[in-house]
Parts: structure tokens; C-alpha cells; sequence
């Protein structure tokens, strides 16, 4: 069908015709195998410059049977034409589960259309509350008080949970455990409402918003720790989606959070017998119990009974049972309360008992539990809550409670209070380490870069996904299992990665894998896997989970004592050093591998939420890698930088948390005022002056960085928007004014116009050499291509236009930085010393190749990415590229290692790898 006729038809409601299919129409499948369970998704998809004008364009879709599916879109990225560049997409629950979908572009705006999406609207909102009907749940939510979601209701009108609220458990000391005497006194706090917003469309996918901070119950004391909670609401869908953030804004010596969670009240009606729990391990185990066991008893009620109790269906009328057992009901126990606490990754504990005062009775346990717990009745229904990555996540637990009266409670505990207090206090007391010479000699042994102060966790934050799911009637144990599996790897739909290659909208520095059958690209595609498939099996071996940790990786290993060095200073948690996160991300486009997108998820959401500073004078930067990944003096927006969430952002069709993080890092240019990242190693006689128009900062760590989060926010035409666009461009002619361009390293940057000037060392820019080594490993190549991409290049209507100058001056960055000594003092009077990482620099003698169509330099790319530093390929000295299996008690438990990997070299292999096989690729033959 033709497009203009599609949208005609589209606006009388285009029901059960299939919607056209351009040639631009963009189908997505999902992530790994399919899913058994579609309860409703989001995604996002790129369009190429100038094709879609973005105030009439609209979009419908179509499932993998041709039928046509109700498609809510928004546009997440504009390009500077006003044409669309990336779009997020939710399509709701449906009953079967195809490959995917294919979403079709229509041209030609529609207000009937509009108002079409608007009829079918999920929301209904009065002046005290918001109520969300997805056709399959209904919600409650209030805009104030304390409960952020007061009711839920199934289909059929039954609530099965109210009062949800968020619970916090907290003290303000700790005591040593094993010390007699009183333990510190806890406090309860609840969550307090501040703020609650619904998105404006909501035909498909509706977002309530819900902000505030943890309050003493007692109603005395100030309000904590800072909460967003996002509820995700899909069309036809049984389950509500929640992404959960609190930031810690304690102070680590006074304030520990002893218990987090979430708490619902279960009306509960059924008889005792026809009352169930569920508790689900990883692999879709059931505790199944009920709150009345009638089962393995002395006398027998009837095999048709105890069958429907097991399976959670209503029993047949007590009349039909053997009346041995009727007569005697109330002899047999209630079990009131149970607890399954994960304290570990390696197991967890189940425990019940009849009711508060009497002794507990332990349950078998497992090893990883899946994080889903259900409490109803076969009757009147129950409620299902599920904690995603449970066991990752540990110290986690799950309560029930009150199972045998009118109202049961379920809390499920992010941070289970039997874990004792979470204690976010320095690891050591700073060694007397008091001034910068002590530091940095401590830096010298440790590579820890230490400052007191500096160690502290106030502002950093973490994100949990859980899931909340209404059901008329104890659901079956298969559709339990299923739920379980639906928690733990919520479905992803993700587009062609060649699609999202050729619209340019994600970087044009990657292709898709080498089919080459040369030997070389070959290997390289070998060693990729191999990296990736080897972190993604330390993550199990080395147990890189819990609260704070799930979704890092560690810095460097120790041979000797066959482990991470995850004690050791600046060598144990990564904190996104050199920049892992763009290698898995990149690896993850080319191939949209299932394995490759959990890895780097988990990343993303760890390293945006942990290793960066949300609130206080650190706010937008992160911090060094260290044994705390709050620990490191070196406060840095180069952590915290957008590069390593931009992947995720647009193709998860603009996770909301993500976009808080975009914004957050534009703010780290007042951070800059209070922290000096070179503090400790400046020139004596350079004074670092705390001026926020001129601000000495560092072009390739820090400006970049900012530059990075301004194209987001330029391009998601953020409130932000024209101060980003500006700066942004201004900061490109102030490079390109410097004399010696990004050679110059430190320049001076204005936060008020975003111009950069000549560094206090160079006051009249004749030119000065100051080259890193680790300018340029921190996405600032990615950052800088993909605004080239943006802004446009050459054709005299691009508008805005590259500043004249600046792709030269990166060119000659890129050119010189590995050229050697000679040429080097050729062009800038003066060499740049010894310079290291020349593999992790091959990327930018690959990308001055590919730009000026050099052969010569192509090949010189390809030397030094196989014939310096880093990682090698076999032959001679070359790396190894296996694992050594350690076991037996030369370790605690058999592991697979490779001692001659580092996560350095593992992020410079990889990002350069897959940027100098987009780039020169095609010299790789003749190397
Ligand atoms: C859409 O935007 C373009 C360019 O900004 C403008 O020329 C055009 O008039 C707009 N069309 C509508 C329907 O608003
Ligand atoms: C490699 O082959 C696959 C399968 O034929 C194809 O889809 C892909 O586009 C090829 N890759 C390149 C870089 O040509
Ligand atoms: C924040 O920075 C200001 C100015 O540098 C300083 O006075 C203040 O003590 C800092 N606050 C904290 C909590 O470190
Ligand atoms: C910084 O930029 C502002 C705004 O353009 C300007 O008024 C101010 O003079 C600049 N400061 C310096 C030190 O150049
Ligand atoms: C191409 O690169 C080589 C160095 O690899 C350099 O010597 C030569 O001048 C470059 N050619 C051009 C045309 O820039
Ligand atoms: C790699 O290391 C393993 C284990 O040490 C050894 O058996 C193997 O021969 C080595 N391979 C090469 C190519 O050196």
C-alpha cells in the first residue's frame, strides 16, 4: 500500500489491514532465542539523515504474521535537519510470541491519527491519584503520601495487592558482630512521596514516575535516601514492570542501610488449605507449599485433594474429604511466615514458621534462587513480585508474612536486613597517607590513587528491576516458572545490526563481523569471542556479584595467587577502565549476540549508577577503578561518560534512567570547579584557579566527555538542547584555534560560552606538546566521529557545519600520535615523548587511513596493532589465547584462567579490533 494511503487508512483505524511496508520498514527480533512470553516491549530504531522529517512521520507495525499490532512511538534523537534519527517503540502483550516485529515509517502527519492513539489512552487521573488499566491489571498509583502503589487489581476486579511501599531499615552506627552488649538501636523509614509524573501517551505504554525520599516512620528525623521508582504499564499485559533507583546521600560513618525493600499487602480470603506460597529458584524450581498443609498427613483427606492443593487449584468441597481429616483441620499447623534469604551467590535459606514468638523450621534451600515469590489463594487470587538478577544481586531475601489472616505481606528485600548492615565505610583508614607525596608513593605500590575525602559512596546510586504481576487464581507451577524465566531475561527486541550500521545513527566505526577467510581477520574475530566468552565466564567463577558489584568486571589479575587482584588498590573492580564497555557494546552491534548484550547490560547499568556520583560536588563525574568503586581519589568524568551508555540508550528506545544519567553529566562541568582531576601531579607552577570560565581541564578526558553528553542532549532536543548544540560547537573552533589542536592536551575551558582558549602554560598559543596516553582510551575517537556524523561534513546546506580546522586537527592526532619520534618533531618542533598503548591507538592511525584514503598508513595501522604493545596473534611471543583450568587446593575452586590478560589489554584489543577491521579491514590481506 502506498504510504499516504496508509496513514488515510491508518486514521479510520486501520484495523485488520496490514499496514504498508516501505522499503525503510525496520524489523526487530528478539535477542537470543524467543521468548516464551511476550508481556509487553520497548526498543528503539535508527533512520538514516534526512529521510523522515520528524513533525510528520508516524509509524505502525506489524507482527511477524503480517497483522498489523498498535505501536506507540516517540522520537529519541533528531538529526540537525529536523529529520528523525532515532525513534523508541512499545508494543504491548500479546498471546503468541513471533520472531519480532517490523515497524513502517509513514510521511505525512495526522492528526486523526493522534487523536486515535489517544481515545485508546490506559490512563485515567484525577487531582489525588493516577489509575493505569492495562486490560489485564489495574493499578492505583497516589501522588502523595507514603504507598507508591496503593492497589492492584486483575481483570475481573479482584485486588490482590495494596499498600506497596517502599521500606528502608537504618542505623546510625555499627557494632562489631561478634561483641557482646547492645546492638545499635534500628529505625524504620517509608517511602514519602515528592513528585509523580505519567507519560502523555499512553495507548500502548503508560509511565508513572514516582519520586521522593525514605522517611522515619516515627514521623521524627529528616527524609533519606532518594528514590525514583519508573512503573512500566504495557497494553494487554499481566505484568508491571519497575525500575527501582535509590541514591545514597548517608554519610558513611553515620548512616547504614541496614534493610532495603518493597512491600505489598495481599488480602488474602481462601480457606487456609486453599491458601499457596511460591518461592522460585534460578532455573524455575518451586517451593510449593500452602498455608495449611494437607498433605503427607496421618489420615488422608482424598487424592483428589491433595493434588489440587499441590497444584494450587480449590480443593473439592470439604465434604468430599475423609472426614478424618475435617474433624481434625485445626490441629494442623498455619504456617504464617516464611524468609528465603540469599546471602551469598552460592546459596540461600528458606525458613517458616507459625507465627511470630515460636521457633522457625528450616526449609531446604538451593543455590540461586530465582527472585519470584507468589502468595494467594486458589480463589480469591494473589500477587506475584519478582526481583530480577536476585542472586547477582545478594544480600537479597524474600518475607512472607501474615499468610494465615485477612492480610499477607510480601517484602522483597534488595538488601536483606539478615545480612547484617551494608557497610559503605573507607576499606582502610588511609594508611597516613596526608599529603599528595605520601599518595602518590603509596600509588607507586598499591596503584591505588587515595586522598581521605575522597573515598566516600555519598552519591552514588543503584537501579533493581522488579516485576509485579496480578493473578485471579493460584497461577500453575509451569506459568510460574515461566514468570521466573521472564524476570530474570526480560525479552529485548533489537533491529538488523546492518540496519543500524547504515543509518549512521550509532557511529560509523564498526561493520558488521569479517567473512574474510584470510587468516588474520579470521583470528581476530577468534580472539573477540574468545575475550568475551572468557569475562563472561569469570563473572560465575569469580563471583562478581552483589549489591553494588553485579555488572563489573576486575582490572587485573594476580598471577600468583591465581585470583583478581580485588584487594589490591587501583587493580580490582574496573570501573569501566580503557573502556570495556565500548568493545562489548560495539561487539554486541555487530553480531547481536544474547550473551554479549546480558554482559554489557549488567555493565551498563552497574557503571552508570555505581561508579558515578549523582548528587553533592562530584555530581556527573565517576571514579578511578579500585577496591571500592567509590574508593579512588581520581574523581572523573572519563567514567562517567555517555559513550558507554549511548548504545544502550537509543536502542532500548531511551531508558529513562540512562537519560537522568545524560543529563547528570553535563553537570560534572561544575564539578570541575571543586575538583582538579591533575591536582596532585600539576606543575608546581601552574595554580589550578577554581574559575568556572576558565577551567584547565583535559581536551581528550574531560572536554569530551561533556562533549559526548551534549550530543545526546542536543540530539534528544533535551532541555538542555541549544546550551549543548552551542558549546559543543564552540568548544570545536576553540581546538581547532589551538595551535597545536588536541596535541595541546590541556586547554582552557569557559562553562558559560563552552569556548576553549590556550592552556595558562601556552598563554599566547605559539603552541606546546602535552600528549597522553590515555586521552584518547576513553571514547574520545567515538565521541568526536559520531558528532562528524551528526553535524554533517562538506555540502554547503549542512547546517550546522563542522568548525573549519577541526577535522584536521584531529587527523593529525590521529596520525601523529604513533608516528614516531622524528615526524613528530617535525611538525610540532618538538616529539611527544615516550607513548604507549600503540595498540590501543591503532584506531586512530586506522581511522586517518580510512579519512585520507592512505594505503601506507593503513598498513602502519595494522603493524602496530599486531607488532607493539597489547595483545598478539600467534606465531612466536605471541600471546597464548588459552585458559589454563586451576584446581585442586591450589585454589579455593577450580578456575579457568588466562594468566596473560588484563582487562586493559582486553578493552584495547577489542575496540581497536573492531575499529580497524571498519576501517582498514581491506588492508588486512597484504599485512
Ligand atoms: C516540518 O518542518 C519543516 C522543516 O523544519 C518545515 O519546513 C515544515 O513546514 C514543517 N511541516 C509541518 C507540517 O509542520
Ligand atoms: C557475512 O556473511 C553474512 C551471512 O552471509 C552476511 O549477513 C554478512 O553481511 C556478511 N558480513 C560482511 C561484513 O560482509
Ligand atoms: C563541596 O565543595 C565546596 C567548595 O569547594 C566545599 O566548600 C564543600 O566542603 C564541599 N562539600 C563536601 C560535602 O565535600
Ligand atoms: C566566558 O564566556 C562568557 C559568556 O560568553 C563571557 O561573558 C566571559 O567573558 C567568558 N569568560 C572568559 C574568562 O573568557
Ligand atoms: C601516507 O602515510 C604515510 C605514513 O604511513 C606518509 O608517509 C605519507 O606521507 C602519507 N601520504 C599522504 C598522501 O599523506
Ligand atoms: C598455551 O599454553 C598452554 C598451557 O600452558 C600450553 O599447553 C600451550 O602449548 C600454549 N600454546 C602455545 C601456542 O604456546
Amino acid at each position: 500500500m502506498h504510504p499516504a494511503l496508509c496513514h488515510l487508512v491508518a486514521a479510520l483505524g486501520c484495523a485488520g489491514l496490514a499496514a504498508a511496508q516501505s522499503p525503510d520498514s525496520a524489523a526487530v527480533s528478539w535477542v537470543g532465542d524467543a521468548p516464551d512470553l511476550n508481556l509487553g516491549a520497548t526498543f528503539g530504531l535508527p533512520w538514516p539523515r534526512g529521510k523522515y522529517p520528524a513533525n510528520s512521520t508516524s509509524f505502525t507495525a506489524t507482527d511477524s504474521n503480517g497483522g498489523q499490532v498498535d505501536v506507540q512511538s516517540w522520537i529519541t534523537a533528531y538529526w540537525p535537519d529536523g529529520s528523525v534519527k532515532w525513534t523508541g517503540h512499545a508494543v504491548g502483550a500479546s498471546n503468541a510470541v513471533g520472531t519480532g516485529y517490523t515497524v513502517s515509517p509513514v510521511v505525512g502527519y495526522s492528526q486523526r491519527f493522534r487523536r486515535r492513539q489517544d481515545a485508546s489512552s490506559m490512563v485515567a487521573e484525577t487531582g489525588s491519584e493516577i489509575v493505569v488499566n492495562t486490560g489485564k491489571i489495574s493499578a492505583v498509583f497516589k501522588k502523595s503520601g507514603n504507598t507508591i502503589i496503593s492497589s492492584i487489581k486483575t481483570a475481573s476486579g479482584k485486588t490482590v495487592g495494596t499498600d506497596g511501599v517502599l521500606v528502608l531499615l537504618a542505623q546510625s552506627a555499627i557494632a562489631e558482630e561478634d561483641a557482646a552488649g547492645e546492638q545499635p538501636a534500628k529505625s524504620q523509614l517509608n517511602s514519602v512521596i515528592e513528585d509523580v509524573a505519567v507519560s502523555k501517551d499512553n495507548s500502548v505504554r503508560t509511565l508513572v514516575t514516582i519520586k521522593g525520599k525514605h522517611e522515619p516512620i516515627s514521623g521524627d528525623g529528616p527524609g533519606w535516601l532518594p528514590f525514583t521508582v519508573r512503573f512500566y504499564l504495557y497494553k494487554n499485559s499481566e505484568a508491571i514492570k519497575v525500575l527501582h533507583t535509590l541514591t545514597y546521600d548517608g554519610t558513611a560513618s553515620q548512616n547504614f542501610i541496614v534493610g532495603i525493600g518493597i512491600r505489598f499487602d495481599v488480602p488474602l480470603s481462601d480457606e487456609l488449605y486453599n491458601r499457596h506460597i511460591r518461592l522460585s529458584s534460578a532455573d524455575g524450581g518451586l517451593l510449593n507449599e500452602a498455608v495449611k498443609g494437607i498433605t503427607g498427613l496421618r489420615r488422608d483427606p482424598g487424592q483428589a485433594v491433595r493434588t489440587a492443593q499441590y497444584e494450587g487449584k480449590a480443593t473439592p468441597d470439604t465434604s468430599t474429604w475423609d472426614t478424618r481429616v475435617t474433624t481434625r483441620l485445626q490441629w494442623i499447623p498455619n504456617w504464617n511466615d516464611y524468609s528465603l534469604t540469599q546471602l551469598s551467590p552460592d546459596g540461600f535459606t528458606l525458613k517458616k514458621r507459625t507465627k511470630a514468638g515460636q521457633s522457625w523450621v528450616k526449609i531446604p534451600g538451593g543455590t540461586k534462587a530465582g527472585g519470584l515469590v507468589y502468595l494467594g489463594g486458589a480463589a480469591g487470587g494473589g500477587l506475584g513480585v519478582g526481583h530480577r538478577d536476585f542472586w547477582k544481586r545478594y544480600p537479597t531475601g524474600i518475607d512472607i508474612r501474615n499468610a494465615a489472616s485477612d492480610v499477607g505481606q510480601i517484602t522483597l528485600w534488595l538488601h536483606s536486613p539478615a545480612a547484617g548492615p551494608m557497610d559503605l565505610r573507607p576499606f582502610h583508614d588511609g594508611l597516613g597517607q596526608d599529603t599528595y607525596a605520601k599518595q602518590l608513593d603509596a600509588l607507586e605500590i598499591t596503584y591505588e590513587d587515595y586522598e581521605g575525602g575522597y573515598n566516600t559512596p555519598t552519591g552514588i546510586a543503584r537501579t533493581n528491576e522488579l516485576y509485579i504481576f496480578g493473578f485471579d487464581s493460584t497461577p500453575s507451577q509451569e506459568a510460574l516458572g515461566g514468570l521466573n524465566a521472564y524476570v530474570n531475561e526480560p525479552p529485548v527486541l533489537f533491529v538488523e545490526p546492518s540496519r543500524i550500521k547504515e543509518s549512521g545513527a550509532l557511529g560509523t566505526y564498526w561493520g558488521l563481523p569479517s567473512n574474510s577467510t584470510t587468516g588474520a581477520a579470521q583470528d581476530i574475530e577468534k580472539h573477540m569471542d574468545f575475550l568475551v566468552r572468557y569475562y563472561i565466564g569469570q563473572v560465575e567463577q569469580r563471583r562478581w556479584y552483589g549489591f553494588w558489584d553485579h555488572g563489573d568486571i576486575m582490572h587485573t589479575y594476580d598471577v600468583d595467587r591465581h585470583q583478581w587482584r580485588y584487594d589490591i588498590g587501583g587493580y580490582a573492580w574496573d570501573n569501566s577502565e580503557l573502556s570495556p564497555d565500548i568493545f562489548f557494546w560495539n561487539y554486541f552491534l555487530r553480531t547481536g549476540r544474547a550473551d554479549v548484550y546480558r554482559l554489557a547490560e549488567a555493565q551498563v547499568r552497574h557503571g552508570g549508577d555505581v561508579d558515578v556520583y549523582h548528587l553533592g560536588n562530584f555530581t556527573g563525574l565517576g571514579t578511578r577503578h579500585g577496591v571500592d568503586h567509590w574508593s579512588d581519589s581520581a574523581k572523573q568524568i572519563r567514567i562517567s561518560t555517555t559513550i558507554y551508555r549511548r548504545v544502550f540508550y537509543y536502542i532500548s528506545g531511551g531508558d529513562e534512567r540512562t537519560g537522568d544519567l545524560v543529563a547528570e553529566v553535563q553537570k560534572a562541568e561544575q564539578a570541575f570547579v571543586a575538583v582538579d582531576a591533575r591536582r596532585k601531579i600539576r606543575d608546581p607552577s601552574v595554580v589550578y584557579v577554581p574559575d568556572p570560565e576558565a577551567l584547565y581541564i583535559s581536551l581528550g578526558l574531560d572536554w569530551v566527555s561533556l562533549a559526548g553528553a551534549w550530543l545526546i542532549e542536543w540530539e534528544r532536543r533535551g532541555p538542555n538542547a541549544e546550551a549543548a548544540q552551542r558549546k559543543l560547537l564552540k568548544g570545536f573552533e576553540g581546538i581547532a584555534a589551538l595551535k597545536n589542536g588536541f596535541v595541546t592536551g590541556e586547554a582552557l575551558y569557559n562553562s558559560s560560552s563552552g569556548a576553549i582558549s590556550a592552556p595558562p602554560t601556552d598563554p599566547d598559543n605559539k603552541g606546546i606538546v602535552v600528549v597522553s596516553h590515555l586521552d584518547a582510551v576513553f571514547g574520545l575517537q567515538e565521541v568526536l566521529t559520531q558528532v562528524f556524523d551528526h553535524v554533517g561534513q562538506g555540502t554547503p546546506s549542512e547546517n550546522p557545519k563542522l568548525p573549519a580546522g577541526f577535522l584536521e586537527a584531529w587527523l593529525d592526532y590521529c596520525y601523529y600520535y604513533s608516528a614516531g619520534k622524528p615526524e613528530q618533531a617535525a611538525r610540532y618542533g618538538k616529539d611527544f615523548g615516550s607513548v604507549s598503548l600503540i595498540q590501543g591507538h591503532s584506531k586512530l592511525t586506522a581511522y586517518a587511513a580510512w579519512k585520507t584514503g592512505n594505503a601506507t598508513l593503513a598498513s602502519r595501522a595494522w603493524k602496530e596493532f599486531f607488532g607493539s604493545d597489547g595483545l598478539k596473534r600467534d606465531g612466536s611471543g605471541a600471546t597464548n589465547w588459552t585458559t589454563v583450568r586451576v584446581e585442586g587446593s591450589k585454589v579455593l575452586t577450580p578456575v579457568d584462567e588466562a594468566s596473560w590478560l588484563s582487562t586493559n589489554d582486553m578493552a584495547l584489543y577489542g575496540v581497536n579490533a573492531i575499529e580497524n577491521l571498519f576501517f582498514v579491514g581491506q588492508a588486512l590481506g597484504s599485512t
